[in-house]
Order: C-alpha cells, then sequence, then structure tokens
C-alpha cells in the first residue's frame, strides 16, 4: 500500500503552481508589457531623436515647429496617428503618466518612464514660456488628415496656436498647469532643480488658467482647429478644480485646498462625476482629491469621497446602482470610438482608489454591497487581461505583445515604409497606397494599443476604421501607472 505523503517535492509544487496559473488564465507578462506600453512613446515623439532613441524606424522631424509663432516649439508627441501636436490631449498624457509615477513607480523601467516624462515636459516648458501665454496646437489638423504621410516628410503648414488673456483656453492652461504640477512631483528626488522649474511654472500657469476665463474652442480663431478633434465638450470648471488639486498635492499649499474646497459647486464638481478622459476630468478629481480626505484626513473633502464612490459603484458588477457598459467579453465600453482611452483611464482609477483605502483600511458600500480594495483590483486586472488577450478575440490589443495584434493600425509613421528603408520622400497623396494597402503596416509600433474592439467584442483589424485601429498617446499613459501596479503585485 502506497505511503501518504505529507509533503511534496519542489518540482511537484512548482508544476501544481504552473498549471494552476494555467486553469486560471493568469500568466500575463506584465513587465514586458509595461516595457513595450513605454517604448511606444518613443515612436510618437516629434523633433530631433536623441542617441539613445530605441524606435529605430523613426526619424527626426518637424524641426522647426514653432517659427510661424516666433517660438521654439520643436518636440514634444503626435496625439495619435497623424502628426499633429494636439496641447490638451498631450497635456492630459503627461498629466496621466506622472500621476502613474508617483502612484504606482514603473519597476524595472523607471529610467524609460522618466524619459517619457520629461519628453512632454520640456515640450509644455516650452509651450508657456511666454507670460501671458500659452501654445496650444502645432499642425493645422485639416490639412494634415488630408495626407497619409510620414512625419519626417510633413509638408504641410505647422500652423501655431495660443491662448492669452483676449483669446482664453482655461482647459488647456490648467491642464497644461496639472501636467507640470504633477510631473514636478514625479521629478522630486530625480532632479530637484527640474522639478522646482516644473512646478512655478505649473503655478504661474494656473493662475493664468483661472485669471482669465473661457473655453478654447468658443475663441473664434481656435475652433476649426481644434473642434471636432479636440473640442472642449465638458467646459472648463472640471480643469480649474483639476489643476488646483495638482497644485494642492505638489505643494501643500493651502490656497489651493481652499480652492478645491470653495469652488467644488461653482465650478460643478458633482456634474458628471462618472467621466474620466482628455475632456473631463471629474471622476479623476475626485479620486485624487479622495486620497486627501481618506489618507491625509482632511475632512471638508468628503464629498469629493461621496463623488469618487457614486462612480466607483458604477464600475462593480453587483452592486445596486446603475452601471457602466461592458461588452459580452466584459470590457468596458462607451459609445464614440477609441474605447480603450476609458479602459485604461477607469482601470488607473480603480487601482489608485483601492490604494487609498487600502492605506486608510476601509471598505467602500456601494447600497448594502461592502466592496474591498481586492475587488477593485480584481476589477481592474480583467480590463488590463482584456486588453493583453484574455478576450474573445484571443487577440492582444497592444501591438507586439504575446503572438496575435493588430497588424493594420490606423497610424501613418506604422504603415508607411520607414524613412531607415525608403529615404525617398512620400507626398501627401502618395501615401494613399500605403493606407489602402489590405497588408500588414510595415513598421511594428510596438507597445500601440488601439482604440479597440466594438461593442459585441470583434475586431476587424482594419487601417480605414480608425474609431477602433488608432493608438493614441491618452490610451496608453494611463496604462503605464496601471501595468507597474501589477509588476509590483501580481495577483
Ligand atoms: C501659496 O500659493 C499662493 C498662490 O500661488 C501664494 O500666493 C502663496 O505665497 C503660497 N503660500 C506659501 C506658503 O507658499
Ligand atoms: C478563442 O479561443 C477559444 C478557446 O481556445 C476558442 O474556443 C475560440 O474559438 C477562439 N476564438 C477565436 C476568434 O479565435
Ligand atoms: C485609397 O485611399 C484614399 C484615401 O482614403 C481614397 O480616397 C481612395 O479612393 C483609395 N484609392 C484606391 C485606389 O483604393
Amino acid at each position: 500500500m502506497p505511503q501518504l505523503h505529507c509533503h511534496h517535492s519542489p518540482l511537484f509544487l512548482s508544476l501544481l503552481l504552473l498549471s494552476l496559473h494555467h486553469v486560471l488564465g493568469a500568466g500575463h507578462d506584465y513587465a514586458d508589457a509595461l516595457s513595450k506600453c513605454i517604448l511606444f512613446f518613443e515612436g510618437q515623439r516629434s523633433g530631433r531623436l536623441p542617441a539613445r532613441q530605441r524606435v529605430r524606424w523613426r526619424g527626426d522631424s518637424a524641426l522647426s515647429d514653432g517659427q510661424a509663432g516666433g517660438v521654439d516649439l520643436e518636440g514634444g508627441y503626435y496625439d495619435a496617428g497623424d502628426n499633429v501636436k494636439f496641447g490638451f490631449p498631450l497635456a492630459f498624457t503627461t498629466t496621466m503618466l506622472a500621476w502613474g509615477m508617483s502612484e504606482f513607480g514603473a519597476p524595472g523601467e523607471v529610467d524609460n518612464a522618466m524619459a517619457a516624462i520629461r519628453w512632454a515636459t520640456d515640450y509644455l516648458l516650452k509651450a508657456v514660456s511666454q507670460p501671458g501665454r500659452v501654445f496650444v496646437q502645432v499642425g493645422d489638423p485639416a490639412k494634415d488628415h488630408n495626407c497619409w504621410e510620414r512625419p519626417e516628410d510633413m509638408d504641410t503648414p505647422r500652423t501655431v496656436y495660443s491662448v492669452d488673456a483676449a483669446n482664453p483656453g482655461s482647459e488647456v492652461a490648467a491642464e497644461t498647469a496639472a501636467a507640470l504640477a504633477a510631473a514636478s512631483i514625479a521629478f522630486r528626488s530625480s532632479d530637484s532643480a527640474y522639478s522646482q522649474t516644473l512646478l512655478q511654472n505649473a503655478v504661474r500657469v494656473f493662475e493664468f488658467a483661472d485669471n482669465h476665463r473661457g473655453a478654447y474652442s468658443d475663441n473664434p480663431s481656435l475652433k476649426s482647429a481644434v473642434c471636432p478633434f479636440y473640442c472642449d465638450f465638458s467646459g472648463y470648471q472640471d480643469e480649474l478644480l483639476w489643476g488646483a488639486a495638482w497644485l494642492r498635492r505638489a505643494t501643500g499649499n493651502e490656497t489651493y485646498l481652499n480652492y478645491v474646497q470653495n469652488n467644488e459647486r461653482i465650478l460643478g464638481a458633482d456634474e458628471n462625476i462618472n467621466e474620466f478622459g482628455w475632456d473631463n476630468k471629474h471622476a479623476g478629481l475626485n479620486v485624487l482629491v479622495s486620497q486627501e480626505y481618506l489618507v491625509g484626513h482632511e475632512m471638508s473633502l468628503q464629498s469629493y469621497k461621496e463623488y469618487a464612490e457614486t462612480f466607483i459603484c458604477t464600475l462593480i458588477p453587483d452592486s445596486p446602482s446603475p452601471h457602466i457598459q461592458y461588452t459580452p467579453g466584459g470590457l468596458i465600453y462607451k459609445p464614440g470610438g477609441s474605447n480603450m482611452q476609458h479602459v485604461s483611464a477607469i482601470a488607473f482609477l480603480l487601482l489608485a482608489y483601492a490604494n487609498y483605502l487600502s492605506l486608510s483600511s476601509q471598505t467602500l458600500s456601494c447600497g448594502t454591497l461592502m466592496v474591498s480594495p481586492a475587488t477593485l483590483r480584481t476589477q481592474a486586472k480583467r480590463q488590463v487581461d482584456y486588453i493583453l488577450g484574455d478576450n474573445p478575440m484571443n487577440m492582444s490589443y497592444m501591438v507586439g505583445y504575446g503572438d496575435r495584434y493588430p497588424l493594420r493600425i490606423h497610424h501613418r509613421g506604422s504603415s508607411l515604409p520607414s524613412i531607415v528603408d525608403h529615404p525617398q520622400s512620400i507626398a501627401c497623396k502618395e501615401g494613399s497606397v500605403y493606407f489602402n494597402s489590405s497588408g500588414p503596416n510595415p513598421n511594428v509600433h510596438v507597445g500601440a494599443i488601439v482604440g479597440g474592439p466594438g461593442e459585441d467584442d470583434t475586431y476587424n483589424d482594419d487601417r480605414g476604421d480608425f474609431r477602433l485601429s488608432e493608438p493614441t498617446t491618452y490610451i496608453n499613459a494611463p496604462l503605464v501607472g496601471v501595468l507597474a501596479y501589477f509588476v509590483a503585485n501580481p495577483i
């Protein structure tokens, strides 16, 4: 009769763990995904590329950006698959990269993540270099979108757009202040001089945004350049609160705390509280400010925590409150295209809020349902795992991750032959043949996360369908922090 073993060999145990891992569908390589998620930003770079540029299919581009306005605006990021530098989403991208760094770090990738932030903040510092003015965009979007051209060949007008006291743009100015303030926290320990510079500019730009109020899309000289691309649909009030909240976090200064408290009703902190993205900051604002209530015991901020929890409850499928839409395969879904921007931003907020609850040893209640930080983290993980391949299409929506991913992303630089292989210029309309090609993009834009599948979980990998196949910086930016969390805390 065989003996009963009460302990097993290490080999047996590791085989058991491996098979459990398999059964549970785990096993995503979050470290690999994190490094790719950051690498994507190198492929979006505008300006003169540095010697340590790793994405080699790209070359220098838009070196004289700003000239049209008598200012140096070289650098920064192209927002998506086109070659315009849109300041509003660029600033939000920067805020989220910096929030991720200060909240979750970037295990094994700190230098690359900091370089991704600095590429943006170096540009934003140029954009705010003239007192009383913020440069908010470079490139005529209608003319740019009419061409299918590599950034290295770009010959459409690099029109320079700005806001000033007479033509205000509080949303873009306050988001720029938020980005500079958030980045000042990220750089505090590694480069305190740079951090100070960022913070001083954040203070000044916030003051400008607050003193000269208005939406940039109400400005006749800007309207056709920013709409319908990054029109301010949700108003500038949310960015003023968000900018003040970031300045409060970066400085500890009571002035900004008072601003956030006193303007809560005036600026409508209780409106549209279930949205978060480049246009609407409310849910992010409420989660950010809740940290000071939960962890910092600033009791006057209780209403922000209540709004944050109302939002979080809409994400919990078992909660009795009204719900956000999920696809049958389990992906957060909001109509309007580029859905993954919602997925990554919401996953970020779930993890940030879970951290604040953990730090204060609290749970939250959605009606009668008690929700723990672990539940929020599980929800975030489902979204990330869906992006990385646990979905009905069995494909990763991050280019270059796993063995099945989108091959025909809506991205000029990725879909046209590289400047390295094909140094002759390809003019505006000469690019159409590559746009129309059914073949895969020649340059694999590693780390690019596309807009993602439709509400039925299907994805056709069609370059022409930009709502599904275009990557954007503000899809990737929140996911950097999310992936960093799961690298450090595999669950
Ligand atoms: C706080 O910020 C306000 C507004 O920028 C400024 O006037 C004030 O001097 C700051 N206070 C401290 C203690 O730094
Ligand atoms: C995805 O994988 C599952 C399980 O292996 C399989 O049943 C399904 O048909 C696959 N779906 C697609 C679209 O390949
Ligand atoms: C190729 O794409 C362009 C731009 O979308 C389109 O206008 C044109 O009709 C297409 N040409 C061919 C030959 O398919």
